[in-house]
């Protein structure tokens, strides 16, 4: 069978990481650059990573904002690469909600106010012209109905 990449798009906040636990953990590896926060050339790791894990026959989650093509770009690439399907899911939560829960976290979790407005400026919602063969969105009411449900 294909192996299946999905590419999660969002703001820090937007609750991927949450959604990604709750249906893809059981059946997909989780490769995110949050996975090692220090490390120099995070980038080029994760696509060895990714490219890895298709080698050996995994789906596999890329949790990342992956604001904008430029980012998907490589990760679509590797996945075609390996015959795999690709798919975005892009967790699409309001700015101000995204702000207000990262403002809640603590210690490194927190990303910097600079780096959120960042991230929002840079936000472009996939589009299968990209080179997805789809893309769901899931939108702030469904994700929550889904957590309390
Ligand atoms: N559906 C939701 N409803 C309410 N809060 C949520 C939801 N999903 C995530 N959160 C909260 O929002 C914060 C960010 O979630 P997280 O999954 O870490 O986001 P991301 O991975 O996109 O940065 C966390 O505190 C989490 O508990
Ligand atoms: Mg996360």
């Amino acid at each position: 069978m294909r192996p299946d990449v999905v590419v999660m798009v969002g703001l820090p906040g937007s609750g991927k990481s949450t959604w990604v636990a709750a249906h893809l953990a059981r059946t997909h590896a989780v490769v995110s650059k949050d996975h090692w926060p220090n490390a120099r050339g995070r980038e080029a790791r994760q696509r060895r990573v990714l490219h890895e894990l298709l080698g050996r026959g995994r789906d596999v989650v890329v949790d990342n904002t992956n604001p904008s093509p430029r980012e998907r770009a490589p990760i679509i690439e590797i996945a075609r690469r390996h015959g795999a399907t690709v798919r975005a899911v892009f967790v699409d939560v309001p700015p101000e909600v995204c702000l207000q829960r990262n403002a809640a976290r603590t210690g490194r979790a927190r990303v910097p106010e600079a780096g959120m407005l960042h991230a929002r400026k840079r936000l472009v919602p996939p589009a299968v012209n990209e080179g997805f063969d789809r893309v769901d969105v899931i939108r702030f009411e469904s994700v929550r109905a889904d957590i309390s449900g």
